[in-house]
């Protein structure tokens, strides 16, 4: 079947985007993973959140955010009282990147070009749902919505709009946070996030 439409034009079923999705084969990231992982939440969210790319338990089970950073996620959601089952959760790359190491693979970061040709998805998605307002958390997300993935510390908990109207907010990304050893700037992360993901929350609705 052909495309519907592409990227910010798409207008086909959120069904038919999930399946191309899966089918992908703009870049090279499909090769060594399991699965593609779409988006996943109501079609009409009123709040996207965007992380970078699947784990390594989200690209074997298929869905976003399961794994360790998806837990640190849920738990500081919790804190805020924010049901993550009302947000549409995607990611900016929906192919695993890694590094084979013995039994283990490697997170690897996305670079910009595997980035801009996921774009493509993320793009049909937001024309899917229409979020009123998106969270992006972390570098990639920022790159791919904004082209600029620089200092996420001095960027985030502000609101700034996209070129369609949709408020964007970003902030740290959970697996940042998991890397940080030192307790008070743990802390710290983890209150900004909770701030930015109610202040995401609250302007959504
Ligand atoms: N990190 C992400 O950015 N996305 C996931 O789905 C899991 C971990």
């Amino acid at each position: 079947k052909q495309l519907a439409a592409f990227g910010s034009r798409w207008s086909g079923s959120r069904d038919e985007l999930s399946a191309q999705i899966s089918a992908c084969t703009r870049c090279p990231l499909y090769c060594m993973a399991t699965q593609a992982v779409p988006g996943e939440g109501p079609s009409q969210a009123a709040l996207m959140i965007v992380g970078e790319q699947p784990g390594d338990q989200e690209d074997l089970q298929g869905r976003p955010f399961v794994g360790p950073a998806g837990q640190l996620f849920d738990r500081l959601a919790g804190e805020v009282d924010f049901a993550r089952t009302t947000a549409f959760v995607t990611n900016a790359v929906k192919h695993f990147k890694f590094k084979p190491q013995g039994r283990r693979r490697l997170h690897q970061r996305p670079n910009t070009s595997e980035i801009d040709q996921c774009k493509w998805w993320l793009d049909a998605e937001r024309a899917t749902v229409q979020p009123k307002v998106i969270l992006a958390m972390g570098a990639t997300a920022a790159t791919a919505l904004t082209g600029d993935g620089r200092g996420i510390g001095t960027r985030r908990g502000r609101v700034s709009t996209l070129e369609d109207g949709t408020a964007l907010i970003l902030t740290y990304h959970p697996s940042y946070m998991l890397r940080l050893r030192d307790t008070d700037q743990r802390a710290q992360a983890e209150e900004a996030f909770r701030q930015d993901l109610a202040l995401a929350h609250r302007l959504s609705r």
